[in-house]
């Protein structure tokens, strides 16, 4: 075991993780330099290509700028546009409700399910409108939504069933990962995230139609051959020289969440008779624990409790969206949310990354431990 320092145990580490692949990151960089390629070239077609065939998938994903642009156009790409509703959890980040207004559709908040903080299918059906053209399911923390519930829903009402991966890269449901169950999924590659780029970058999934709509719009809107067709397009591209770095990576992918449900499986063992609230992982469902978020009445005092002994922790999320002023202007709220605002209370996450030390790991653990025996 590494020996306990009194260094900040951070809530994640993209430095350290990075560290292990140094030498390939920087002859990847050299690579693509040399190539006189930055933009769509062999890199990202590499990337999209690898992502697709382990998704499972017919079709290479597309690459694009950022989960919020993953997002952005995934809509787009379904036709969802202004004067449509799209439901979606109020207990998400804010980008994921951010996306829904760009596309000037109207965001209808619903509540989650108390275990596993995604949204509740239930109140998903009752949500349902004449002007309802999609669902956004967030795959919160890591774990999947309950898609076995949402897509006859869908099917139902006719309605697109899209997926925020941002969180959940790696994580299955019934063997098949994220992003490949619904109609599109969409994917972060935010430092932080399990398969983290350099920088920022996103991807799409989903059928060969809607993802030609989707490289179309990621280049201004043209299609082949170029400067024809032109569309409402932007300019969000998965850049070469991040492809490259997600290269390098995604062969650790599988390993790293690994690692992440290791490092969660000793939590919830050592955490079991505290009083606190553990993440669940539900049957059929292989959670990727992005975070690892708990629930304790005690939040704020043990917050401050772990500060005090270095250990970082966050917020995954301080408010929900519905009643933030920027993101819900113009928005519907369908029930009561009262699941949303309990969560806003009580949750914490605890420092979770795939290079933590075993001694990092005790740290956290006896930590809480102590300050639930009173022993502070
Ligand atoms: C659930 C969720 N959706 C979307 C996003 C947006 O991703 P990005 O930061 O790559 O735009 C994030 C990132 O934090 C997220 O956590």
């Amino acid at each position: 075991m590494d020996a306990v320092t009194e260094s900040t145990v951070g809530l994640a580490d993209p430095r350290r993780d990075l560290a292990r692949f140094e030498d390939q990151l920087v002859e990847a960089a050299r690579r693509v330099i040399a190539s006189g390629f930055y933009i769509n070239g062999t890199e990202v077609r590499f990337f999209e290509e690898t992502m697709g065939r382990a998704l499972g998938l017919e079709s290479p994903v597309v690459g694009v700028g950022s989960g919020t642009d993953a997002l952005i156009m995934a809509l787009l790409a379904a036709g969802i546009g202004s004067g449509d509703e799209v439901i979606v959890p109020s207990h998400t980040a804010g980008p994921s409700v951010a996306a829904i207004r760009a596309v000037l559709a109207t965001p209808v908040f619903v509540d989650v399910e108390a275990d596993t903080a995604c949204v509740d299918p239930d109140c998903v059906a009752q949500a349902v409108s004449p002007r309802t053209k999609a669902i956004l399911a967030v795959h919160l923390y890591g774990h999947p939504a309950d898609m076995d519930r949402l897509k006859p829903i869908a099917k139902r009402h006719d309605l697109v069933l899209i997926e925020d991966c941002a969180q959940a890269q790696g994580a299955l449901l019934h063997d098949r990962p994220v992003g490949s169950i619904g109609d599109l999924g969409c994917f972060s590659f935010y430092p932080t995230k399990n398969l983290g780029a350099i920088g920022d970058g996103g991807a799409v999934s989903g059928s060969k139609e809607r993802l030609k709509i989707v490289r179309k719009l990621r280049t201004y809107g043209w299609s082949e051959p170029q400067y024809s067709d032109l569309a409402l397009g932007r300019c969000s591209r998965l850049d070469e020289i991040q492809a490259a770095f997600l290269n390098v990576k995604f062969s650790t992918l599988d390993t790293d969440v690994k690692s992440r449900r290791r490092i969660a499986e000793i939590y919830k063992n050592r955490l079991s008779d505290l009083p606190i609230e553990l993440p669940v992982e539900r049957p059929g469902a292989y959670h990727a624990y992005h975070l690892f978020v708990v629930k304790t009445a005690s939040r704020d005092p043990l917050r401050e409790y772990l500060s005090r002994a270095g250990i970082m922790t966050g917020l995954h999320y301080p408010f929900p969206v519905h009643v933030q002023p920027g993101l819900s202007q113009g928005a519907r709220t369908a029930g009561s949310l009262v699941v949303t605002l309990d969560l806003q209370a009580k949750i914490l996450s605890l420092p979770l990354f795939v290079t933590m030390t075993d001694a990092e790991i005790e740290r956290v653990v006896t930590s809480v431990q102590d300050f639930f025996r009173g022993r502070h």
